[in-house]
């Protein structure tokens, strides 16, 4: 059997700097949100590493040169509802020619089965290489179910990219997708009794709309 993917996480400075301030109960709705787009544009540079290039002749001012491009069908980013979408500004500013879908999905208090009330993607997807995002890697039941669906739907490497991550949720992750790169800024310690993420930064989708 092949071994999971190590998660890589973003080790630099900046990337520190700007998670104390989005951590930081006090910052407002507009600065989480930039903070956020700044942080996801940095996720997006390193969840894209492992595009292949190909070949392309130009003519360069000084003359002709061999060149590198992106192979294959354009990237497509796929925001969890509704916090991914707090990702999705910072990664279109990185590749601004990316196709983008959207996953609804429910948790059931009771038996805490997670359902999915929408989905919709580009209908090109296979072969095409899908980073899923969702800030927030906590039990990791939403992001699992969203690679299973992205995967049926045919995407290929599928990676999936969060602001922050905890041992538990990435456990889960291993075992139900061995295969996704997870990318993320910090591994905080743990969840609470109430599933947020220790440290963590409060509710993700609150915090990025203003709401409650
Ligand atoms: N979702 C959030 O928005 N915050 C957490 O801490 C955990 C899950």
């Amino acid at each position: 059997m092949s071994q999971a993917l190590p998660p890589i996480v973003l080790d630099h400075p900046l990337v520190r700097h700007k998670l104390t301030r989005l951590r930081d109960r006090n910052t407002s709705t507009a600065g989480f949100r930039r903070l956020t787009r700044e942080l996801s544009l940095l996720l997006a540079y390193e969840a894209t590493r492992g595009l292949s290039l190909v070949p392309r002749h130009i003519e360069a001012p000084s003359g002709p040169m061999e060149g590198e491009e992106l192979d294959g069908k354009k990237l497509c980013f796929v925001s969890i509802l509704r916090a991914g979408n707090g990702l999705l500004d910072g990664m279109l500013d990185l590749v601004p020619s990316a196709r983008v879908g959207h996953i609804g999905l429910r948790r059931d208090h009771e038996t805490l089965e997670v359902s999915e009330y929408y989905f919709n993607m580009p209908s090109d997807v296979p072969g095409r290489t899908c980073i899923v995002l969702d800030p927030m890697l906590a039990t990791g039941h939403s992001a699992a179910a969203a690679l299973t669906r992205v995967k049926e739907a045919g995407a290929k490497s599928p990676v999936f990219a969060c602001l922050l991550a905890v041992p538990e949720g990435i456990a889960h992750m291993r075992e139900r997708h061995p295969d996704v790169q997870i990318v993320t800024c910090s591994i905080d310690s743990h969840l609470d009794e109430h599933g947020y993420i220790v440290p963590g930064l409060g509710d993700a989708g609150d915090r990025l709309f203003g709401t409650r």
